[in-house]
């Protein structure tokens, strides 16, 4: 695996790399966990050279949020990633992204709007904007993200389709299931904020998600089962609730109720100092 810090040794690397075959870009702002290393192995899965990223993203951070506090640990994630054949790092530093003189934006409207867009300011332009760097920066075939960020999966989509990118394709660019503790607890780098109380703690979210789930296809009213989520995660320690709300699964349009298109259950709330999200799908009415 080679570690390559600045854009014309990438670019040099990349090319030799495509005459090899195809490329699968994982971007990442490691820390890395069983949830990244499960899209690596996707990643090979169809076929490609993996190039994984690691850019800890400033303008992805709003003013009080935890840029400086952000794990980094970039010797570790190497050795991670070694072990499961990835061909290219990519790890550029914040000089090589965002140089003296850099001033372009990227805004994708309507699904960046609400949820995390109405809770982080800025967010949503700073993902868009490192993640379009990063396409033109390796031009993959194939690029690969979690859906446990799933209204970041819906932005970049849509970036991509807006923005006609032919690397990759937007039907190139696949959302791979969240991994879970077996408690339940979806895989984050932020976990790692989560003292031994928290984490016994933690579970509660994706346990108050799956039981409104059930009561929602079950046929009960969409208001109370959201602000029964509510009430659990207040109950069992969590300090606040940015937003329990249910949306359509593509548009991220509001729903107060079930429709026969399928939904998304998505939820932000905070832990001691972690910020955990988490999303789950919601069948539609047979
Ligand atoms: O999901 C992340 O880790 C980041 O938002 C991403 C996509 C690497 C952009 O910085």
């Amino acid at each position: 695996m080679r570690i390559i810090h600045h854009k014309p040794t990438l670019r040099t690397a990349i090319a030799s790399l495509r005459s090899a075959g195809k490329i699968a870009l994982v971007p990442t702002m490691g820390a890395l966990h069983e949830g990244h290393l499960t899209l690596v192995r996707e990643a090979r899965a169809v076929g490609a050279q993996v190039v994984v990223s690691i850019f800890v993203n400033p303008r992805q951070f709003g003013a009080h949020e935890d840029l400086d506090a952000y794990p980094r640990q970039l010797e570790a994630d190497a050795a991670l990633l070694a072990q499961e054949q990835v061909a290219i790092l990519w790890a550029p530093g914040v000089e090589e992204v965002y140089p003296a003189g850099y001033a372009t934006n990227i805004s994708v409207s309507g699904v960046s709007e609400g949820l995390d867009g109405a809770a982080r300011p800025g967010h949503f332009d700073g993902v868009a904007t490192v993640v379009c760097k990063l396409f033109n920066q390796v031009q993959p075939d194939f690029a690969l993200f979690g859906e446990k960020d799933w209204q970041q999966l819906a932005v970049i989509r849509r970036m991509a389709r807006d923005l006609d990118m032919a690397y990759p394709l937007v039907e190139n660019i696949i959302g791979v299931p969240t991994a879970r503790e077996k408690d339940g607890l979806a895989l984050s780098s932020r976990n790692a904020y989560l003292t031994t109380q928290e984490r016994e703690q933690a579970p509660i979210l994706a346990a108050a998600m799956r039981e409104a789930i059930a009561a929602m296809e079950g046929g009960a009213a969409v208001g109370p089962a959201l602000a029964l989520v509510q009430d659990k995660l207040l109950a069992g320690g969590f300090s606040s609730v940015d937003y329990v709300a249910l949306h359509d699964a593509d548009s991220l349009t509001p729903l107060t109720e079930l429709g026969k298109a399928p939904a998304r259950l998505l939820v932000a709330a905070r832990l001691g100092k972690a910020r955990l999200i988490d999303n789950m799908a919601v069948r539609p009415l047979g």
